[in-house]
């Protein structure tokens, strides 16, 4: 590769503290960290990304099977020989004046059986400086490759922008031409022209989530995009489930939340915000892992009031991106205090004030912005986080960003209606990726843009996987984000959403009563726990209805995402749907 790409020198990262030292101190040289006021922020550093690469770009992400039915319709694909060819050319002398890090990282405690191990090739030090939080890295990785000649997963990323001799670097070099290529069969991942997030810290959505998705089907595992938590009771019974919402819905505020009023001595544990690889054990239980280190938070909206737990995690040893800079040498973002600073720099280095923001409506941080900051510094990780065989999984929860329609909470009748729920699932997009926000959009299992294969294969595994389980955990819906004919949230969320968890475990326990409508059972007004919350009776009618007309519109949409995928699609789905429209 380093024929291929021609980089100036050739770094092998040993992960040491040194030499992340080393790399900071060299980025905050070439412009592109900003070392923050070390008083307030310790061990803390700021980026800004150039304004062309601020999120995943899904139209540049391919998956390049070697047939095009195995990528399906809801990826986009090349024929892996083209593709090869187009890269080759681009990679073609890519990291000229630059040093290529061979940066061995494993997604997963190192040594667990659950663990796989990458070998990410990057030109980037903001790369290696964020794979150094959001996973394992260094010797102790090349260790675990060289005891048993483990299988890597080979990942090669440039950021496309070459410096020719006496050339100065820019701060955040990119290139206006993005590639984002999966080869599944090989399991390779070649990332081209993007420094920012999932585009370019390949452990995470390429490996952890396409390749891995592919690798799970073969193996007979799931990787999927969920967060996982522990919830214990005061008497010290502890449930764990997996939450998968899509980008920016809040799986790290739901990851860390924290009980309200009322709950006295129940705790939230987190072990992941984002991604789970999930596989039956020999007993027939799910348990999962967090193949992740860190965790690569949305920061706008991220506060003491709405998450605490984030705050404190990112309180040292972080690396913000796109967020404000004060000028004290701190950080700001919307929603992170209620009165903004007098003045900062926004997330593109221009002035920025309140008055400036009433005036043009222009944020002091892109919605996007982002904080790396290390799992280990969250107040409620689960003190089982790393255990290598991972933790029991009791129940799936799905969930979406709707204003309309979908009720605050209800359970799928079985495991099949449960795999329809998460495969119909739908949300309003959101900043996490390049394009318009706020339209619906069928987002199955909030896997649409990181499922590494056909999606309708994708159901089938779900629906293969309960033949290989002794306990089938219970499957949810929930949506936190329903309005009134006002446009008003109905529900206040955050922490509140725990007396949704409470009636998902006393359900999973079976030691509650629901009501049986045409989606699945609800919950009766008196089976939620109101201790602490003043929400009246009617209100919850109004949260849980399910209005058999909308409905009706719904399943219309789930079609429209059937059609695309009916060669593959399990009978299961359409059975499910059958079922549906007769209940209906
Ligand atoms: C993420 C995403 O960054 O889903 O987690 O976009
Ligand atoms: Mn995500």
């Amino acid at each position: 590769m380093a024929d291929l790409t021609k980089p100036a020198a050739i770094h092998w990262v040993d992960g040491s503290p040194e030499e992340y030292e080393n790399l900071c101190a060299q980025m905050v040289a070439t412009g592109t960290f900003i070392k923050l006021n070390q008083n307030l922020w310790p061990g803390c550093y700021y980026a800004r990304s150039t304004p062309d690469d601020v999120a995943r770009v899904e139209d540049r992400t391919f998956i390049c099977s070697l047939s095009k039915d195995n990528a399906g319709p809801t990826n986009n694909w090349e024929n892996p020989y083209t593709m090869r060819k187009k890269l080759k050319e681009l990679f073609k002398g890519c990291m000229q004046g630059r040093t290529m890090y061979v940066l061995a990282f494993s997604m997963g405690p190192i040594g667990s059986p659950m663990s796989r191990i990458g070998v990410e090739l990057t030109d980037s030090p903001y790369v290696v400086a964020n794979m150094r939080i959001m996973s394992r890295i260094g010797l102790a990785v090349f260790k675990e490759i060289d005891k048993d000649y483990t299988r890597v997963v080979p990942c090669l990323h440039s950021v496309g922008s070459p410096i020719a001799p006496g050339q100065k670097d820019e701060p955040w070099p990119c290139n206006r031409e993005k590639y984002i290529v999966h080869f599944p069969e090989t399991r390779e991942i070649w990332s081209y022209g993007s420094g920012y997030g999932g585009n370019a810290l390949l452990g995470k959505k390429c490996f952890a989530l396409r390749i891995a998705s592919n690798i799970a089907r073969d193996e007979g595992w799931m990787a999927e995009h969920m967060l996982i938590v522990g919830v214990e009771s005061p008497q010290g019974e502890k449930t764990y489930l997996a939450a998968a919402f899509p980008s920016a819905c809040g799986k790290t505020n739901l990851a860390m939340l924290i009980p309200p009023k009322g709950f006295e001595g129940w705790k939230v544990w987190t072990v992941g915000d984002d991604i789970a690889w999930i596989r039956p054990d020999r007993h027939g239980c799910l348990r999962a892992i967090n193949p992740e280190a860190g965790f690569f938070g949305v920061a706008p909206g991220t506060s003491v009031k709405t998450n605490p737990n984030a705050m404190a995690a990112l309180a040292r040893n972080t690396i913000f991106t796109n967020v404000a800079l004060t000028p004290d040498g701190g950080v700001w973002w919307e929603g992170m205090t209620d009165t903004p600073p007098g003045k900062c720099l926004d997330w593109q280095g221009r002035s920025w004030n309140p008055e400036i923001a009433r005036q043009t409506g222009i944020k002091a941080a892109h919605p996007n912005a982002r904080f790396t900051a290390p799992a280990s510094q969250c107040p409620t990780i689960d003190p089982a986080w790393e255990d290598p065989e991972g933790v029991p999984i009791s129940a799936f929860i799905f969930g979406g960003r709707r204003a309309s329609a979908i009720p605050l909470v209800y359970q799928a009748f079985n495991w099949s209606a449960g795999v329809y729920i998460g495969a119909t699932m739908g949300s309003e997009t959101t900043a996490a990726a390049v394009g318009a926000v706020g339209k619906v959009r069928r987002d199955p299992m909030a896997m649409l843009p990181f499922c590494g294969y056909h999606m309708g294969d994708y159901f089938r595994h779900w629906i293969k996987m309960q033949r290989t389980l002794k306990v089938t955990p219970r499957v949810f819906h929930v949506n936190w984000f329903r309005k009134d004919d006002e446009g008003k949230f109905l529900w206040p969320g955050f922490s509140e959403n725990m007396r949704v968890l409470k009636w998902i475990i006393d359900r999973v326990h079976g030691r509650t009563q629901a009501r049986e409508t045409p989606i699945g059972w609800i919950p009766h007004y008196e089976s939620l726990d109101w201790n602490g919350l003043d929400f009246p009776a009617e209100k919850f009618d109004q949260l849980q209805e399910v209005d058999r007309a909308a409905w009706r519109a719904e399943v219309m949409e789930h079609e429209q995402l059937f059609i695309d995928l009916h060669d593959h699609l399990p009978p299961e789905m359409i059975y499910e749907r059958e079922l549906l429209i007769c209940r209906l």
